[in-house]
């Protein structure tokens, strides 16, 4: 697992989740922008294409009531002289038919090329004969070949309102406009994203100093638990030690077995609590019995074994420290059952407990007591064998014994500084630099 201060840990996560926020806010915006901009400049083509219609209609009007002629004689003279105006630089119509009531054809016009004609001829018949009121215009957008072309529908009325005709056209919007419109869309769609990236890129250096400000607090936090730890391992060990070096051991035995069966950083960081704690219950157990140099009568042997009650009573009051109560509680339980406190078994006892349980025995079997002098790695491990399927978890003892001569020669009998630094280094990696709560959002 890799690692970094964890300044420049706040500094990365912020940096990703900015990075990942403001880009799928960006992408949101600009995707909005461009339809709310798209719909907008639409309805503006819309109208340009409703001024075309009414125009020519008026003039249509005009033309036919000013005339003494059949109004529809003067609909086909002003369409056959082929003069469908531009309108306002927007489009033109290029296929207008005017209707009478019984939808016949009674004048029609087109200015486009003959394949787009036919086309937009075939269109305009497939739409249906459906006419709005008088004053109303109808208006659709549909795509012939690969542009857009408004459709309108409006009725025909002389100067009073009756009608008498109907109009069908289609608006193509001109080459210019739509590149207007495209360029407009891209503008504010661009605009908008970058100043969302403006913006978190102000907001950036205000969180991080904020997000730096908690960490720090954090980190000194963390370091008052450590210390904790610390000075409660050390109390109960200088009460029958003369060094607390048999804790920093079982601790770095129990971190290495804890990497090579692959547990996560979370059980990481309870195994090795866990195991510095492991026998601060000790401090309630009575000099006389603790520190007798013989072996333990029946009773006094259960009154030694209420060091793992008093232990979790200790630990239990410390939600920083209370899961590490597994360890606590089940390192004198046996594999196969027989253990104490609640003699259970197998899989039952959590997998930091079995994997301390080997290595509480490898370090006392290794070191020097008053009574007795420390075995070689070899006598260790054979009467670890001994206990295997029975003691101890087969699975882990077999992954220990992986390990045990690298660690035998590392730690075994060793005492000091050295184990101490080699212990931070292992709070490094799974306490530091974890800030966990970052990581996952939890
Ligand atoms: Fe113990």
């Amino acid at each position: 697992m890799k690692t970094y201060p964890l300044r420049t840990f706040v500094h990365r996560i912020l940096l990703i989740r900015l990075g990942i926020a403001a880009t799928l806010i960006a992408i949101c915006a600009g995707f909005i922008t461009y339809v709310t901009q798209e719909r907008q400049i639409r309805q503006q083509v819309a109208d340009f294409g409703r001024k075309g219609i009414v125009a020519l209609t008026d003039r249509v009007r005009d033309a036919f009531v000013d005339q003494p002629m059949h109004p529809y004689e003067a609909l086909r003279q002003i369409l056959t002289k082929g003069d469908i105006p531009v309108v306002y630089h927007a489009g033109r119509f290029v296929e207008v038919q005017f209707y009478d009531k019984t939808s016949a054809i009674i004048a029609e016009s087109s200015v486009s090329d003959d394949e787009q004609a036919i086309e937009l001829r075939h269109c305009m018949a497939s739409q249906p004969f459906v006419f709005p009121q008088p004053g109303q215009i109808q208006v659709k957008t549909i795509p012939i070949g690969r542009k857009p072309f408004l459709f309108l529908v409006m009725p025909v009325t002389d100067r009073q309102g009756a009608v008498v005709a109907y109009a069908r056209g289609f608006f193509a919007i001109s080459s210019e406009k739509t590149a207007e419109i495209r360029q407009t869309i891209i503008r504010n769609s661009i605009t908008v994203i970058a100043i969302v990236f403006l913006v978190t890129a102000l907001l950036y250096p205000v969180i991080l100093n904020l997000m730096r400000r908690i960490a720090d607090y954090s980190t000194s936090l963390l370091d008052a638990n450590l210390e904790t730890i610390s000075v409660l391992g050390s109390a109960i060990a200088r009460r029958d030690s003369d060094t607390d070096a048999h804790n920093y051991r079982v601790t770095l035995y129990a971190a290495r077995i804890g990497e090579t069966v692959g547990l996560s950083a979370s059980e990481m960081r309870t195994l090795i609590k866990g195991s510095f704690l492991h026998d601060v219950g000790k401090i309630g157990i009575p000099d006389k019995i603790l520190l007798k140099p013989g072996r333990l009568d029946e009773s006094e042997f259960k009154v030694m074994q209420t060091h793992v009650n008093h232990g979790i009573e200790i630990a239990g009051r410390c939600s920083w420290l209370r899961d590490s109560v597994d360890v606590i509680k089940y390192h004198h339980e046996k594999y196969s059952g027989g253990g104490y406190p609640d003699n259970i078994s197998g899989e039952q006892i959590p997998v930091i407990a079995r994997i301390f349980a080997i290595t509480d025995v490898f370090d006392a079997l290794t070191s020097v007591r008053p009574y007795k002098k420390p075995l070689n790695f070899e006598e260790t491990m054979e009467i670890l064998e001994q206990g295997k399927g029975t003691h101890f978890d087969p699975k882990l003892l077999d992954a220990f014994g992986t390990i045990a001569r690298s660690l035998y020669d590392r730690y075994a009998g060793h005492e000091g500084d050295e184990l101490r630094q080699e212990l931070i280094s292992f709070i490094d990696k799974y306490f530091s630099a974890g800030l966990e709560i970052l990581r996952h959002g939890s």
